[in-house]
Formats: structure tokens, C-alpha cells, sequence
């Protein structure tokens, strides 16, 4: 069994070095490389995160893999190749920008793929095998584990996390995509408690942030948010504003708690009575669940001064809410 993780974890790095090889040494990758240099990357950073290129053809690495002595059942096992009972193997990834995912210990396990330009999807992913388990695994903490920056940055993508370590951000890692779990958590809870979040700033991003904050609660860890508007993720506010602004933005990344207050507030239009009784029962509900009275106290006295609410007002209604502990 482990064994053959082995043999599949060195599949996938040769796999990768295949593409980065097919990048660098083809008229055909000159495309991808190209793509890279577009979006910001030095060549000391593609080079760092192994980047490539999966050709247009639809079985070059499926005879490559072969060509080292790879059999049909272990290729389909990499999940590298689909093999088809009629027509034989091809390859999963075909005419695009490739991204290694490395694991904790920085064997490469699996594979994104990114179109070059609109079309869709725009990533295809290694699906789950026995080497690449994706809710437990985050983008890049091979490298942010041993990083000096305080906690780490958490965020959703491939670019997000690429763009952060060249500004020196090299605490980052990304769940890629919005699905965060108890076992990502755990492993960040392994080396901090302390993660700032930098979900992109649309809808699903906020959506994901007030999930991943409650996780992270339950496990112990406390979250700060990142605010990147008016950019969209940490990538696009990089490489416009720049590693000194994102360091700033860092420092003023509001805690999980008043992130939270502040989602409600958005839910309500506060000049209405009615509704901001409503933002005010559901902000005490939440203020309840602090556990530590000092701690409480300073949030019910921030949450008043910023919303200008009656703090002895809100104050009775956390109590009425009942006090966790
Ligand atoms: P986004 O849609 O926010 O893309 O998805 P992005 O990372 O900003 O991509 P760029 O900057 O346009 O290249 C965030 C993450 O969700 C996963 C990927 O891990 C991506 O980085 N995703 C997204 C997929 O797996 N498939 C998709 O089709 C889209
Ligand atoms: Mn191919
Ligand atoms: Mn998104
Ligand atoms: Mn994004
Ligand atoms: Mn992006």
C-alpha cells in the first residue's frame, strides 16, 4: 500500500517535470509560459512552483508514462490519464497551463489545470486518489510551514497563493476553492492559532469566509479577515496595488467577530426600526457566544461605538441571549 503511493507520487513528479520540460523546450509551450509572464510570475517563481504545460495532443503523456514502464491500471490509478476500453489512454489535462499540487512533505500528488484565456472550466483538478485527498490537502504548505511571517493566509486559489510568495507573503496556502474543512483546519491548527482569511471578495467568497471562520472557531483557531477591495482576491490586489499595500491591509484585517457584525449589517437597512431591532436581536446572539466576559465586553463595547447602538441596551439584550460557558 504505501509502496504504491510511492509509485504514484513519483508518477506525478515526473509528470510534472514533463510539463515544465514541454513549457520550456516547445514552440507549443511557449503559450503557457507566456500565459505565466502575463499574470506577473518571475521565472524564479514559476520555476519554484514547477509550472508547465499539458499539450494539445491527447495522449503525449499517457506514452510518455508508458515509455518509463507505467502500466494502464497504475496510470488510471494516477489520475493522469483516462483509460478507455476502446480507444485506450489519453491524457486528462490537454492544451493547458499546469500547476503542480505538492503535499505537506513537497511530493507532488496531483495536478490544476488552467485554460489560457475565457474558456471553461477554467480549472480542471486531479480528482480524488490515493495519494491526493483534497480536503486534505492545502495549495503550497510545504513551503508556508517553514515560513518566518506570523500565522498563515489562508485563501481559495492557485494565483492567489503564487502571487502572494513572490510579494514575500510566503505564509500562504489556499484550499482551492471555497471548500474549507475540519481537516484543512486541523492541519493549520498543527502550527498556529492564528490564520488571516483572503476569500475572494464576491459572494461566494464572503459566504465562505463566515464558514470557514466558524470552523476554524470550533477548532480554536482565531481568524482575522484580509479586506481586498476594491480588488477581487489577493492576486488582482497585488498585482495592482502591491506587496507593501497588502502588507498594510494585512494589518488592518478585522477579527472574525466583527467581520461577522458587520455581514448582519449589510443583511438590514439600518434606517428602518423594525430591521434594525432585527440586525440588533441577531448582533447580541452572536455577541452571546463569547465565553470570556472581558472579551464580550470589549466587542459589545466596539459593536455599539461602530453601529452607535445603546450600549447598555445591547448589553441587556446579549444577556437576555443567554451567556455561553
Ligand atoms: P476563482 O474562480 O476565484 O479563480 O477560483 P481564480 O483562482 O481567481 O483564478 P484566476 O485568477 O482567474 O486564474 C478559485 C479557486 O477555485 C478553484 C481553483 O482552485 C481556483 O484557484 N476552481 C475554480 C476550480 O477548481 N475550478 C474552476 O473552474 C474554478
Ligand atoms: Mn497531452
Ligand atoms: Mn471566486
Ligand atoms: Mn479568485
Ligand atoms: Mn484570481
Amino acid at each position: 500500500r504505501e509502496k504504491y503511493k510511492i509509485l504514484l507520487r513519483d508518477m506525478n513528479k515526473t509528470a510534472a517535470a514533463y510539463f515544465h520540460y514541454i513549457m520550456r523546450h516547445t514552440e507549443h509551450g511557449k503559450k503557457a509560459y507566456e500565459y505565466f509572464k502575463g499574470r506577473g510570475l518571475s521565472d524564479e517563481t514559476i520555476n519554484q512552483f514547477g509550472l508547465g504545460y499539458a499539450d494539445i495532443y491527447r495522449d503525449d503523456l499517457y506514452r510518455y508514462l508508458k515509455g518509463k514502464g507505467y502500466t494502464d491500471a497504475e496510470l488510471k490509478d494516477s489520475g493522469l490519464v483516462l483509460i478507455d476500453e476502446k480507444n485506450g489512454g489519453s491524457d486528462k489535462f490537454w492544451n493547458r497551463a499546469m500547476i503542480p499540487i505538492l503535499d505537506i512533505n513537497g511530493k507532488v500528488i496531483g495536478f490544476g489545470g488552467r485554460v489560457m484565456g475565457d474558456g471553461k472550466p477554467k480549472y480542471i483538478n486531479t480528482s480524488d486518489t490515493v495519494v491526493f485527498d483534497k480536503s486534505r490537502n492545502l495549495f503550497a504548505m510545504n513551503i508556508a510551514r517553514r515560513s518566518r511571517r506570523k500565522g498563515f493566509i489562508c485563501c481559495e486559489g492557485y494565483m492567489d497563493v503564487i502571487s502572494m510568495h513572490q510579494a514575500g507573503f510566503d505564509n500562504a496556502v489556499a484550499s482551492l476553492g471555497t471548500a474549507f474543512t475540519f481537516g484543512h483546519a486541523n492541519i493549520l491548527k498543527r502550527y498556529t492559532n492564528e490564520v488571516y482569511l483572503a476569500y475572494d471578495s464576491d459572494g461566494a467568497g464572503v459566504t465562505a469566509t463566515l464558514k470557514v471562520i466558524s470552523i476554524m472557531r470550533e477548532v480554536g483557531i482565531s481568524a482575522r479577515v484580509i479586506n481586498m477591495r476594491p480588488h477581487k482576491d489577493p492576486d488582482e490586489f497585488i498585482q495592482t496595488l502591491g506587496s507593501e499595500a497588502f502588507e498594510e491591509r494585512i494589518k488592518n484585517a478585522e477579527s472574525a467577530i466583527m467581520f461577522e457584525v458587520r455581514m448582519l449589517s449589510e443583511q438590514y437597512n439600518l434606517n428602518d426600526p423594525e430591521e434594525r431591532t432585527s440586525f440588533h436581536n441577531e448582533t447580541a446572539k452572536r455577541l452571546a457566544q463569547i465565553e470570556e466576559v472581558l472579551e464580550r465586553n470589549n466587542y459589545i463595547e466596539a459593536v455599539s461605538n461602530l453601529y452607535h447602538i445603546d450600549k447598555s441596551g445591547l448589553t441587556d439584550l446579549v444577556h437576555k441571549y443567554g451567556i455561553a460557558g
